[in-house]
């Protein structure tokens, strides 16, 4: 989402909400409880939650459709990503599509975090993988994305990243009809995941962690 856009989803927003709120803070409903695991007090004890604070709008609403997609027969003409995880599937089950856009608003209005900020430990940014310049094409610079649906990468946790790039890697379409844990598959992103060997995948993920999300 571009700056520009984002001061009037905000405004329409606070209109359509009974109660007055800040500009800058969309209300969270309060039948959907992510704040304890995505919350920003909270991310520091839960070292597999990925920061969604400031991410792209667009691109979680995509996440919370695919995670629900199993078992959401309104969803089934999303083609092109699916992703399955034993403990988001289960929770985006309770958002319906409204929820989801408010709560992707939400987070989206939040300062982003950095993974070193989360883990308690200082980092300097790491150089960069000569491979990374094919990721930045889509990314953004340094992994800190411009453009809607695609995620920033930048300041993200280092082994959730590894643990994605790996997921696009080695799961398939057709994983989804076996009854395996988790799996993720995006037309762009399992083909450049499938690129990948574990060394390049560690140093990637390593670096787009060490990068300022902003
Ligand atoms: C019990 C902890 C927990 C709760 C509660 C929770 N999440 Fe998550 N969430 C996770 C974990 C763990 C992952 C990482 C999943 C993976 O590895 O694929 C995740 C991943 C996500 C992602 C994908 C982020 C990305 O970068 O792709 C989104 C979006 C998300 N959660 C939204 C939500 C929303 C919206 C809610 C509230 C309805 C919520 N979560 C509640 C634990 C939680
Ligand atoms: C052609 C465009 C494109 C290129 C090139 C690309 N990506 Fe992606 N990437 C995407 C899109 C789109 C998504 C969102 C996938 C989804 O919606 O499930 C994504 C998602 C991701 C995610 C998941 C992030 C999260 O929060 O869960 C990671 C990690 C990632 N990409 C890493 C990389 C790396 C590393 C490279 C370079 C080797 C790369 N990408 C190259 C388009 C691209």
């Amino acid at each position: 989402m571009s700056a520009g856009t984002r001061p009037a989803a905000v405004l329409l927003l606070t209109a359509l909400a009974a109660a007055p709120v800040s500009a800058a803070e969309p209300p969270l409903p309060e039948a959907v409880p992510c704040l304890p695991c995505h919350g920003r007090e909270n991310l520091a004890n839960k070292p597999e939650v990925p920061s969604i604070l400031g991410q792209d709008a667009k691109y979680l609403i995509h996440q919370i459709i695919a995670f629900q997609r199993d078992l959401c027969p309104t969803c089934q003409g999303f083609t092109r990503l699916d992703r399955r995880h034993p403990v988001m599937s289960e929770r985006s089950h309770k958002v319906d599509k409204k929820d989801a856009e408010t709560v992707a608003a939400y987070f989206r209005s939040q300062a982003c975090v950095n993974a070193w900020e989360l883990d308690g430990g200082a980092t300097e940014p790491l150089a960069k993988p000569q491979i990374a310049n094919t990721c930045f094409l889509c990314h953004g610079e340094a992994g800190r994305s411009r453009h809607a649906f695609i995620p920033t990468l930048a300041g993200q946790r280092r082994n959730y990243l590894r643990v994605q790039l790996r997921a696009f890697r080695d799961t398939k379409w057709s994983d989804r009809t076996r009854p395996v844990e988790r799996y993720r598959v995006h037309n762009m992103m399992t083909r450049q995941g499938q690129r990948l060997n574990d060394a390049e995948i560690d140093g990637l993920a390593a670096y787009f962690s060490s990068q300022p999300c902003r």
